[in-house]
């Protein structure tokens, strides 16, 4: 399974998935790899110690190609890219025609598109990330996504979950409820607030699992102190024990 997609990358899977969507999205991919920092556009005789072409931020050209996508009026910026982080224009207007379309017509006949059209973004999203189609589950935020994981695992009175306890409230609220009506047991892990190292991080987690451990729930990077976890590193240790791994990547 291939993982971590940049930014660039990202942007041009956009492309690739923008059967689905209006041109607007083809261009800003586009626009992406037009950028300098494509490497098409590094000398080939660049010395070692300048920055390489990966590493150079996009000119402001892309960035108000970025910014040509949003409607938010520049008087009231939202700096939230949670919960009520706005969609792309390309995005609204996508779910808009679709929702009028539904509402004209709700016939089995004419619904019967959407099954394909979910497919297909299913298929889109999975090529961005570099995973398979049915590694992906389309849900409507990130609380859901916590909430399935959480009801869908099996779990019995006297199993264990280790949660951290900066994860997002959706993560550990559903394990507190879980624990509270079918007897299972909620462990909390704090970290070190200026953690000096990141094993500074694996270690308490390393230290709360257990043999009655079964999910190791973890949010990636908090929402609360900004902390990113090692999560590569914690779930080869979880993994290696057979404990299932959560990740909720919403500040990913
Ligand atoms: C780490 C994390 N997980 C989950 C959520 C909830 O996200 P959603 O609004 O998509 O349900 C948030 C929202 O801020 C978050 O920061």
């Amino acid at each position: 399974m291939k993982r971590d997609p940049t930014r660039r990358s990202f942007l041009t899977g956009m492309a690739a998935g923008a059967a689905l969507m209006p041109r607007t999205l083809s261009g800003l991919a586009a626009e992406a790899n037009r950028s300098p920092a494509s490497p098409a556009d590094q000398p080939a005789n660049a010395p070692d110690h300048l920055p390489t072409a990966a590493m150079m931020p996009p000119d402001e050209a892309y960035w108000q190609q970025v910014r040509a996508q949003f409607s938010f009026r520049e008087e009231r910026v939202p700096m939230n890219a949670a919960n009520l982080c706005p969609s792309p224009r390309a995005v609204a207007d996508r779910v808009e025609e679709l929702t009028r379309d539904i509402d004209r017509d709700c016939s089995f006949n004419n619904r019967a598109k959407f099954r394909g059209l979910t497919e297909e973004s299913r298929g889109a999203v999975a090529a961005q990330l570099g995973v398979s189609a049915d590694e992906i589950a389309l849900v409507r935020n990130t609380s859901e996504a916590n909430n399935a994981i959480n009801n869908g695992v099996p779990l019995r009175p006297g199993d264990e979950v280790v949660i951290w306890d900066q994860n997002h409230p959706t993560n550990n609220v559903a394990w507190d409820v879980r624990a509270a009506r079918f007897g299972i047991t909620v462990r909390r892990v704090s970290v070190p607030r200026h953690p000096a190292s990141p094993q500074a991080l694996i270690d308490p987690f390393a230290a709360a699992l257990t043999d009655r451990t079964r999910v190791l729930a973890l949010t990636h990077v908090s929402n609360v102190s900004g902390i990113r976890l090692p999560v590569r590193e914690l779930a080869e240790i979880a993994r290696e024990r057979g404990i299932h791994v959560h990740v909720d990547g919403a500040q990913s």
